[in-house]
């Protein structure tokens, strides 16, 4: 079957600080990806890259098979930092991105406004974002970026400013959205067991600049609960994870170092 998403030969650099470096990745249709890697490595910035907000320096980045430029449309982007307009509603908010497709503003409302229900938001359709608890804040972020295109949905931690029962409980809600809308899912996490339980396969970026990634396949059953997290199997997965991860943390700094002494400021 043909990749949904594939970077082949990446290279991308903010000047002179190289993120990634010969960077490949294959993504399935409707495959559920977590991205998991140190503070600063690069995560945010690959999403900019498949958004189509940033461009690659070399390789290229593939959707269907085809080098889109313009990926309005098959890319939905919830950012890392929600970004509700703190002046427009819930329903202003989330209808944006139909708007900004040319969608008539009057049916950008009421499709979004049809959503409301099933995102536990139908009381709040005039609230404005101030007034909205932060699991509500991102369900209106999760419905806005699904609003934008449903091919490839893009969440940076979408989940890390939640209070641990909040996050549970809309872990749980994503996973059951994802086998509603079949959409391929990336998701960056700090948390490895949230990386787990979601995923299908567990991307562990390492190194700077970013070069071949580890990838760990979750092979348990779905429908999941956080209480798959119990199973033997994802104890295994998450002491490997770790295990990756340590690695990599005692490693940065060393090679920032190296970097230093051997004369480069980058
Ligand atoms: N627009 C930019 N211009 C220059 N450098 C940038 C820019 N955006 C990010 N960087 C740098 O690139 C590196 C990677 O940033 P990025 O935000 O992708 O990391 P991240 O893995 O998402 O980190 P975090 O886990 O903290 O969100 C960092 O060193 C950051 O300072
Ligand atoms: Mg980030």
């Amino acid at each position: 079957m043909l990749d949904k998403l594939a970077f082949s030969g990446v290279r991308f650099s903010y000047g002179d600080q190289p993120i990634l470096q010969h960077f490949d990745l294959r993504v399935k249709q409707g495959e559920f990806i977590s991205l998991i890697g140190p503070s600063g490595i690069g995560k945010s910035t690959l999403f900019q890259l498949i958004a189509g907000l940033l461009q690659p320096q070399a390789g290229a980045i593939l959707v269907d098979g085809s080098p889109v430029e313009n990926r309005l449309g098959m890319v939905g982007y919830m950012p890392q930092r929600d970004a509700l307009l703190p002046w427009r509603t819930v329903v202003e908010n989330a209808a944006l991105p139909l708007e900004i497709k040319g969608v008539p503003k009057k049916e950008a409302r009421e499709t979004v406004r049809s959503q409301l229900p099933r995102y536990g938001l139908a009381e709040w359709a005039e609230a404005y974002p101030g007034q909205l608890s932060g699991g509500m804040r991102q369900r209106v972020s999760f419905l806005r970026a699904l609003l934008s295109g449903t091919d490839i949905m893009l969440l940076d931690e979408p989940f890390s400013a939640l209070d641990g029962i909040t996050r549970m409980e809309m872990q749980e809600w994503l996973m059951a959205m994802w086998q509603e809308t079949g959409s391929t899912m990336l998701m960056i996490t700090h948390d490895i067991d949230e990386a787990i339980l979601l995923a299908d396969r567990v991307i562990v970026l390492t190194g700077r600049p970013i070069e071949q990634p580890v990838e760990l396949k979750v092979d348990m059953e779905r429908p999941r609960t956080t209480a798959s997290r119990n199973r033997a199997q994802f104890q295994a997965l998450r002491e490997q994870v770790w295990g990756l991860l340590r690695q990599n943390v005692v490693t940065l700094p060393r090679q920032e170092a190296a970097a230093r002494t051997a004369g480069g400021d980058a």
